[in-house]
């Protein structure tokens, strides 16, 4: 019989929510960085890990901030997005929807096209050489404000093409969905599908401000939607989407402990739920390990795992034949696996 993490690797499955720059492993921010000669505020490799303990988003944004200053030639974004694809290959991911910020590096001179290029080449060797299909997004920095959103869009309107949605990341508290209406009423006029994190720190306020005023199409996190019952009723008669990330919630304290992550009392509620990994690099896992960690603290059946999986490709921004495909693929091995289970029991 297989065990909830062979179960967990055979899925199919796509990621929603990922940050390109929360995949820079240590190892490779330490070659990247040597090799552009930038300066790295920590001797070794081992320094920077242990250097991963947050107590907030903030914590966390430092650090992430600071990782990404390495990033500069358009092939440090290729070897970065590379190095995750391959990774997530390896964990049976059909289809991924990256999220990249291009305020965190044009501030520093690297070129909008620079990072779409570098970042864009990689997706399309995944396409073609490992089967993964994939959807860029691009996040606004909330820190900052709607003007230089503003700039940014402008910029992306050169890279139209490879961009599919805009997105809103960054210290949340403080920084309302609201402030960003005409940047996100402009995306949306030019065919960008809108999403946004809300709800990870920030009240359930911002979770209706995200829906009502960005109309997003997905939000990203969305733990503290449960604070507000009628959220949570319009959630699930819309049935939005909701991008969540269990280790990042644990590595930056928005749960005390996995076993108390919302996960399981979401999917009970009838939201629309995904698993992600958000910044793996920084979090302690990739995808299998976000499903694996709360199957195992939240007792989740293998029929919610399975429902997990078809949601993450239902959630996507794939056509509809792209779908049903892909479930097409998940049913079956989901119905091979009962298969084991039962042929075990019967012996
Ligand atoms: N929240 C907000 N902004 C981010 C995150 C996150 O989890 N990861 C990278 N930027
Ligand atoms: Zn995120």
């Amino acid at each position: 019989m297989t065990n909830i993490a062979d179960f967990v690797a055979a899925l199919p499955k796509a990621e929603l929510h990922l940050h390109i720059e929360g995949t820079l492993e240590p190892e490779l921010m330490f070659t990247i960085a040597e090799r552009n000669g930038v300066p790295l505020p920590y001797a070794s490799v081992e320094e920077l890990r242990a250097a991963y303990e947050f107590s907030n988003l903030q914590d966390f944004l430092d650090i992430y901030y600071a990782g990404a200053n390495a990033l500069i030639e358009g092939r440090d974004f290729y070897d970065l997005t590379w190095a995750y694809l391959e990774r997530v290959h390896a964990q049976n991911v059909r289809h991924v929807e990256i999220f990249f910020d291009p305020q965190t590096h044009t501030e520093r001179g690297v070129p909008f096209a620079v990072v779409v290029d570098g970042i864009g080449r990689a997706l399309d060797d995944a396409e073609a050489g490992l089967g993964i299909s994939s959807r860029l997004i691009m996040c606004f920095l909330r820190h900052l404000d709607e003007a230089e959103a503003l700039e940014t869009l402008d910029a992306a309107m050169a890279c139209r093409d490879r961009i599919a949605g805009v997105g809103l990341d960054s210290s949340e508290r403080g920084n309302p969905p609201g402030k960003f209406r005409e940047v996100f009423r402009r995306a949306r006029a030019a065919g960008f599908t809108a999403v946004a994190h809300a709800g990870e720190e920030g009240p359930p306020d911002y979770v209706w401000e995200a829906l009502n005023v960005l109309e997003v199409a997905r939000i990203d996190h969305g733990n503290r939607a449960l604070e507000d019952p009628d959220l949570v009723a319009e959630l699930a008669r819309r049935r939005v989407p909701l991008t969540v990330c269990p280790l990042s919630n644990l590595k930056l304290c928005v749960v005390d402990d996995i076993t108390a992550h919302p996960l399981k009392r979401m999917l009970d509620l009838g939201l629309f739920v995904t698993v992600n990994s958000d910044d793996p690099a920084y979090f302690g896992g990739y995808v299998n390990e976000n499903y694996i960690a709360v199957a195992e603290a939240l007792g989740l059946s293998r029929a919610e795992l399975a429902q997990l999986a078809r949601n993450s490709f239902e959630a996507s921004l794939l056509d509809t034949d792209a779908k049903s495909a892909l479930i097409a693929e998940l049913d079956a091995t989901v119905a091979a696996a009962q298969e084991k289970i039962c042929n075990f029991s019967a012996n």
